[in-house]
């Protein structure tokens, strides 16, 4: 009796012990392990329903790389090209900013051209073609660039003494940066592939420029336009457009009636423009304000061609800055004693 009782005991745990078993691992282990109990069908399902749910877990993560694709593009389209490389997605194809600065050898002028630096850097397809007004090109100018990270060409023209400004001269007295934009029109004209599309603009180095402009302009068909802030002693100055967007007038109150009311920040011209019309150049001897026109008259463009952006010449993307002459008094005094600061630091 107390046998029958002991193996009864033994064979209860027994029971107890492995139907718990079985019960742990159907509950722990997937559908693969405990086929023969599931069937095939369930398993099959359970893959299913596991695809389907990875499948939108995918084209969720898609829809927010495009979206991060999209935003990086507005406002820093290089990055954007960086991501689309990364994920395989071929960037589409732009046409090429040549983006053209006359600068000359001043106080603040590395100041200035690490301001435009930093902004071109965040532009795809861009080529910055630095002119020089200098007989040679300097140290600080060649070093800049090799450091720069941009695609860049360094060229240098020497203003004619007639031209120049005299120290102390007002500087509205002749035109600035003509030679250097003209030189760097006869470059892109005889070096860029007939093949290459572009867009050409005069980019000064004191003015400040917004991202989104950039990608406006490569729209550009002939000239394209758009307001300047800052600049003709107005908060702004900008092309008038009519009802049908076509440009008729400028608000300006400087010369209203010049051919082309605008500051060379206000507008773009195509490659394929310039290459219709190859002798087009900014002509050093026009009057005070007519130099922007005096290229765009020879590009033989009227002002009902012209292409407004920058939401139909609403919108300030680019300022006339002009930065302010620094205080050099006390160098001056250190220069008469004979102690100036360390030439050795460039400023
Ligand atoms: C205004 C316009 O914004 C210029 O585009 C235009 O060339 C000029 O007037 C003019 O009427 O000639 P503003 O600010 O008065 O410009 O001129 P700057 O910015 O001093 O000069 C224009 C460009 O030429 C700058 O990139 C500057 O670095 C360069 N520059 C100036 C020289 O290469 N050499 C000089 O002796 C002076
Ligand atoms: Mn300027």
């Amino acid at each position: 009796m107390r046998r029958l009782l002991r193996n009864r005991m033994i064979f209860m745990a027994y029971f107890v012990v492995s139907s718990g078993s079985i019960l742990w691992l159907a509950s722990t282990c997937g559908p693969g392990c405990m086929s023969d109990e599931i069937g095939e069908d369930s398993m099959l399902d359970y893959y299913k329903h596991e695809l389907e749910r990875t499948r939108a877990n995918m084209r969720q993560t898609e829809t927010k790389l495009k979206t991060i694709t999209q935003t990086l593009n507005k406002q820093y389209a290089k990055a954007a090209s960086t991501v689309n490389e990364i994920l395989g997605i071929e960037s589409p194809r732009v046409p090429t900013i040549f983006a053209v600065t006359p600068t000359y050898t001043r106080p603040v002028q590395k100041a200035e051209l690490v301001r435009l630096s930093q902004t071109f850097l965040n532009i795809i397809n861009f080529h910055w073609i630095v002119v020089e007004d200098s007989e040679r090109k300097t140290q600080l100018v060649s070093k800049f660039l090799e450091n720069s990270g941009l695609v860049y060409t360094h060229l240098n023209v020497k203003t004619t003494d007639e031209y120049k400004l005299k120290e102390n001269e007002a500087s509205w007295r002749k035109p600035r940066g003509v030679d250097q934009r003209n030189l760097a029109i006869d470059w892109i004209l005889e070096n860029v592939p007939q093949d290459e599309e572009g867009i050409v603009y005069f980019a000064d180095d004191d003015n400040t420029y917004s991202l989104q402009i950039f990608e406006e302009m490569r729209t550009t068909q002939r000239v394209s336009v758009w307001p300047v802030g800052l600049v003709g002693a107005l908060r702004f100055e900008r092309p008038i457009l009519n009802d049908a967007g076509k440009v008729t007038s400028w608000y300006t109150m400087w010369a209203p009636d010049r051919p082309f009311g605008m500051d060379m920040a206000g507008f773009a011209v195509s490659l394929k423009l310039f290459r219709q019309q190859p002798h087009a150049r900014f002509d050093i001897t026009s009057m005070r304000g007519y130099v922007e026109s005096s290229l765009l008259v020879q590009l033989g463009i009227r002002k009902e061609d012209l292409e407004p952006l920058a939401e139909m010449c609403t919108k300030v993307l680019v300022w006339h800055t002009r930065t302010e002459k620094p205080k050099w008094k006390q160098e001056d005094k250190l220069i008469a004693l004979g102690k100036p600061s360390d030439p050795r630091i460039e400023v």
